[in-house]
């Protein structure tokens, strides 16, 4: 095939989109082209700014550029990520909820669902409509801190295509990966087919209109979080940790994920759990099993607001087993730790959205 700018475009034509699932040049993604009879330049964007991403799109032009005009040719492509701006005005998920915040840790078990779920628990509460979604592929606890393990999400149509409705609980509509697969059936997903299903839960769901939609993260910071957090117009992430030094290595981490430059998602704050031991018996003996401060103290190391302390109290875990989150036991320890983390964090995150619009008016 002859090279030549409209034989270049045809090809390009060709490619498809990773997340948009549309070919770069209807997308307007090509933002430049020159050649000679020996080489072509081309210069592409796509919405996932990661360097995994970028790759392989670079791959994608190499492959169907060289397969059209021949191995001999010298193909250089440039690909960029899509600014936030750009990423955004391609963007259709969810224009209806308001603020869209990721529960992370780093380390497994130091209570994310738990505090995902008093959190949301207080915010409904309070009288703001919530949404959960848990994306633990691994584990997902949602369900059982709900009591709808046995429940499913049922389809309906909205203008003419089919949604999934979310699960409703104490008023918190849900969708957890653990309702698309069998109980006590651990499915270890492989990354691209648990990517896919956790679009899915945001993409093809009916979430209607929220205040808050909080995301249950897995723990760790692998390709599944960068994925998620590429795909989801994020407004924010709180990071939990306990107070010893291992988990707050793994904290440390994970807001560093949220930093990144692909990424960019702010940090609302951390969160201390299981900061003491409270024995019910003994409401006012503190018993720093973890040692003591030491999320408080990463905070401030990393110049992230600090959002609370939740002791470790037997009615915490109780609460969850038992399907009903410990911030509906009013006046109890728990219920009262929960209630003052959930006003933290809505100041919190009222102050970074003032920042950030501050920044775009600037
Ligand atoms: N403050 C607390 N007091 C008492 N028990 C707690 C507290 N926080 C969490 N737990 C219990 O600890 C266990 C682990 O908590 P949770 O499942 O919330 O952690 P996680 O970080 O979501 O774990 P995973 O990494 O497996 O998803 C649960 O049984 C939970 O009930
Ligand atoms: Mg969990």
């Amino acid at each position: 095939m002859e090279i030549n700018r409209e034989n270049i475009l045809s090809v390009l034509g060709g490619i498809l989109e990773p997340d948009l699932k549309k070919d770069i040049v209807s997308l307007n993604f090509v933002q430049d082209i020159s050649y000679t009879n020996a080489s072509i330049n081309v210069t592409v964007t796509v919405s996932n700014p990661a360097l995994h991403a970028r790759k392989r799109m670079k791959e994608a032009l190499d492959f169907n550029l060289k397969r059209a005009f021949g191995d001999e040719i010298a193909v250089q492509a440039e690909v960029k990520g899509a600014s936030s701006e750009e990423q955004s005005a391609h963007r259709k998920i969810l224009p209806d909820v308001k603020n869209i915040i990721a529960i992370a840790s780093g380390k497994g078990g130091v209570g994310k669902s738990t505090v995902t779920a008093n959190l949301a628990g207080g915010l409904a509460k309070m009288g703001f409509k919530v949404g959960i979604v848990d994306a633990d592929i691994y584990g997902p606890s949602i369900p059982t801190m709900f009591d709808v393990v046995n429940q499913r999400p049922t389809m309906i149509e909205v203008e003419g295509t089919p949604k999934i409705t979310p699960v409703v609980a104490y008023g918190i509509s849900i969708l957890s990966i653990g309702f698309f697969t069998e109980a006590d059936n651990a499915v270890v997903w492989r990354g691209p087919m648990a990517a896919k299903a956790l679009t899915q839960m945001f993409t093809d769901a009916h979430w209607g209109e929220l205040d808050y939609l909080l995301i249950d993260l897995p723990p760790g910071t692998g390709d599944i979080h960068l994925s998620l957090v590429q795909t989801v117009p994020l407004d924010g992430a709180v990071v939990v940790s306990t107070p010893q030094e291992v988990a707050l290595a793994d904290a440390r981490r994970g807001v560093n994920m949220f930093r990144m430059d692909s990424i960019n998602v702010p940090v609302i704050g951390i969160v201390e759990n299981m900061s003491w031991f409270t024995p019910a018996e003994l409401p006012d003996n503190k018993y720093y099993l973890f040692g003591r401060d030491g999320a408080k103290n990463l905070a401030a190391g990393m110049e992230v607001p600090f959002l609370g302390h939740i002791p470790l109290v037997q009615s915490v875990r109780e609460a969850g087993d038992a399907g009903r989150p410990a911030v509906f036991q009013e006046n109890s320890i728990s219920g009262n730790a929960f209630d003052e983390l959930v006003r933290t964090f809505i100041e919190n995150l009222k102050v970074l959205k003032a920042k950030t619009a501050q920044k775009t008016n600037a």
